[in-house]
């Protein structure tokens, strides 16, 4: 009867013991979703049990070991035992009481995770071998940036345009997986503001760990003000000038001529339209479409006065519309 008293005292200390080294060494990253607190819940419950399994294993083991140890000169044989019918109806009924009540604890976690919030925001996720796009219907925005509201339920629609992918923000718990040829669905209500990042969780080919994009959780202010940016965005791009300066920026352009008068390696973009323009070789012209569109395409035809000779600008080859695009986006500079 000692032996099982001092056993039963250890298997608890040992139990305590377990779960707090578990608990403070932060086996979880920040709780960032409404979602994750009853995940969270379920798993506390989960290292308790382990903590205590395995101090039930360890503990009797380690303690058999000392204590009933072979005496020196002893050759008789252990005592046999035929078997204890009480013994074996308790560890076969506590078990399944344990087992129940963790299907139990399961389901209703899952059932707070799914509740749907019929006012929650939709957007459209699309998967691809590497990236992640996200679409938001309510604002006609796409980014490759997932922005939320704090403390709104969003619900992805997600869908993949090749193989399985899995969307993941360990801060959020949850994980679903993206399926080529149907959508699936992950709702997530933000409760902490920060930057995270989405990580894919199946593995989809060569790039599969490089598939993250940044998930940046803030106030309801800040996220309207992004909205209201990448709205402005998405309407400059629908204009000429818009188009030019995507094409300016593409092409690398700027990096040789400013848009604010800044000097660079080429002449400055900035008042250039219009401007009388002194050549090398002293004479002057007007900076006009002509002048500019035979500046793109071949850059020796007319070197501006205090710029290298030869031009260290590469030809361009341009199509007429994109040469007006970025001629009207030059006129805007001034
Ligand atoms: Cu996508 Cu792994």
């Amino acid at each position: 009867m000692r032996h099982f008293v001092v056993v039963g005292v250890l298997v608890i200390l040992l139990a305590g013991l377990t779960y707090i080294g578990l608990d403070t060494i932060g086996l979880m990253p920040d709780a960032a979703s409404a979602q994750s607190i009853p995940i969270d819940w379920m798993w506390n419950w989960q290292v308790i049990a382990i903590s205590f399994l395995f101090s039930l294993i360890i503990v009797p083991m380690g303690y058999s070991l000392f204590v009933f140890r072979r005496k020196k000169g002893d050759t008789t044989d252990a005592e046999h035992i035929e078997g204890n019918t009480a013994l074996e109806i308790t560890w076969t009924v506590v078990p399944l009481f344990i087992v129940v009540a963790f299907a139990y604890m399961g389901t209703f976690s899952l059932g707070e995770v799914l509740r749907a919030d019929p006012n929650a925001m939709v957007i459209n996720v699309t998967a691809r071998q590497f990236t992640w796009t996200f679409e938001y219907p309510e604002y006609g925005v796409v980014s490759n940036e997932l922005h939320l509201p704090y403390n709104r339920q969003v619900v992805l629609k997600m869908e993949s345009m090749d193989v399985i992918h899995s969307f993941w923000v360990p801060e959020f718990r949850v994980k679903q997986d993206v399926v080529p040829g149907r959508v699936t669905e992950y709702r997530i209500t933000p409760t902490l503001e920060g930057s995270y990042k989405v990580r894919c969780a199946e593995l989809c080919g060569t790039s599969h760990a490089y598939m993250e994009n940044a998930v940046i959780v803030a106030s309801q202010a800040e996220y309207d003000a992004w909205v209201s940016e990448q709205q402005a965005i998405a309407a400059a791009a629908q204009t000429p000038e818009g188009q030019g300066q995507i094409m300016a920026v593409k092409n690398g352009c700027v990096g040789c001529h400013s848009a604010d008068g800044t000097p660079l390696t080429g002449p400055t973009w900035f008042g250039l339209y219009g401007s009388e323009v002194t050549l090398a070789d002293g004479t002057t012209v007007t900076a006009d479409d002509a002048f500019l569109e035979e500046s793109i395409l071949d850059p020796n035809a007319a070197i501006v006065a205090g710029f290298p000779s030869p031009s260290v600008m590469p030809p361009y080859q341009f199509t007429d519309e994109e040469i007006a695009t970025i001629i009207a986006y030059i006129k805007t500079l001034k």
